[in-house]
């Protein structure tokens, strides 16, 4: 039986120039390089310049993927942008890089899972070509973390960046087995019930201002190795694969001892973790897609490879995508 299957053909990425190291950062509140890097492995993260938004920030990235996998703009059906922090609380990030894309047929739109968007925002796109009813699409992960900070809170402004990452999707023939080229599946998590661990403390209807992010911490460490092993042994599960056979895993890049905590838990050697979280610190919703791009670039992801993306963010949100190179 043959089966639609969505193939990554194109990835991109794009870091603001600003860049804020631990150093920097000591000079604005109680903390030190030693600290940070210890307790989360960051040494740096890049910082949008004042003016510059999300969708420049994804424009960048959009235009890259695309140039990666080979289309113009006007190959695409749909724009699906992961984000918490659009530049205006609507319209959506994705209708800006739609016009500045000079795509005028489609549909654009925006996708909030936070740090988890990314993924959430691929499994989207991935049931609409599954579905027949895109072919092409543009799946973008961008964020300007830097504007939800409480600059006088050591214990998150330490952690956050800015940036943005994108895939381009296109439809492809499967036999809808494991051995299928694109995404083999997409799982994905909520539980509303833990809001109190990692939010944001404002909104168009409460305060009327964006508000700053707010996170305990430790509990949130805790939930993340927890939640993000399941959804992996849970793709695993359903495509009928060992963790063991899985070549890449593809975090979100919100901390190394997160990282480091869910491989020791499912037993996954380190060396098939990419980790780029010392060079940004966490970008939410981008950090998925400027992993990959990463990995793909320097060529340690391969053709018919099994790559495995997973995130955990506000909400609480977590999932995975499992996909065949
Ligand atoms: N510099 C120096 N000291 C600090 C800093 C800092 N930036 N921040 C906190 N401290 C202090 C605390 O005040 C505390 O001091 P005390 O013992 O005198 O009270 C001490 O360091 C230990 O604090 P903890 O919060 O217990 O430290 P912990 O080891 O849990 O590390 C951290 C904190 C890094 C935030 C960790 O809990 C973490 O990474 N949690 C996950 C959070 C995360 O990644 N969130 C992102 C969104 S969700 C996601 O993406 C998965």
């Amino acid at each position: 039986m043959s089966v639609l299957r969505s193939q990554i053909i194109g990835c991109g990425a794009f870091l603001p120039r600003n860049v804020l190291t631990n150093t920097d950062l000591a000079k604005r509140v109680d903390t030190n390089d030693e600290w940070i890097v210890a307790r989360t492995g960051i040494h740096r993260r890049h910082i949008a310049a004042e003016g510059e938004k999300t969708s420049d920030l994804a424009f960048e990235a959009a235009t890259d993927a695309m140039r990666h996998a080979g289309i113009g703009a006007d190959a695409l059906d749909l724009i699906v942008v992961a984000t918490t922090t659009p530049d205006e609380t609507f319209p959506a990030v994705a209708t800006a890089i739609q016009a500045r894309l000079g795509m005028t047929r489609g549909a654009a739109f925006d996708v909030q899972a936070v740090c988890s968007g990314f993924i959430f925002a691929l499994s989207v796109a991935d049931n609409f070509i599954r579905a027949g009813q895109a072919k092409t699409v543009l799946v973008i992960g961008a964020e300007t973390m830097s504007r939800l900070m409480d600059w006088s809170d050591r214990t998150t402004c330490v952690l956050f960046g800015d940036g943005a990452g994108a895939v381009v999707l296109r439809a492809g023939e499967g036999k809808g087995g494991n051995a299928d080229r694109g995404v083999l599946n997409t799982k994905l998590f909520s539980d509303g019930r833990l809001h109190d661990l990692l939010y944001v403390d404002g909104g168009p209807s409460t305060t009327g201002t964006t508000g700053y992010l707010r996170m305990q911490g430790r509990e949130v460490f805790k939930h993340a190795v927890t939640n993000i092993a399941a959804a992996i042994q849970a793709s695993a599960d359903e495509a009928g694969i060992a963790i063991s056979e899985i070549d890449w895993f593809v975090p979100h890049q919100a901390n190394q001892r997160i990282l480091d905590g869910t491989a020791r838990k499912l037993g996954i050697d380190p060396a098939k973790v990419v980790s780029t979280v010392a060079d940004h610190g966490n970008t939410s919703a981008a950090s998925v897609p400027l992993a990959l791009a990463t990995a793909v670039a320097d060529g340690r992801i391969k053709p018919g490879q099994l790559v495995l993306l997973e995130a955990m963010g506000g909400g609480l949100t977590w999932g995975s995508a499992l996909i065949r190179w």
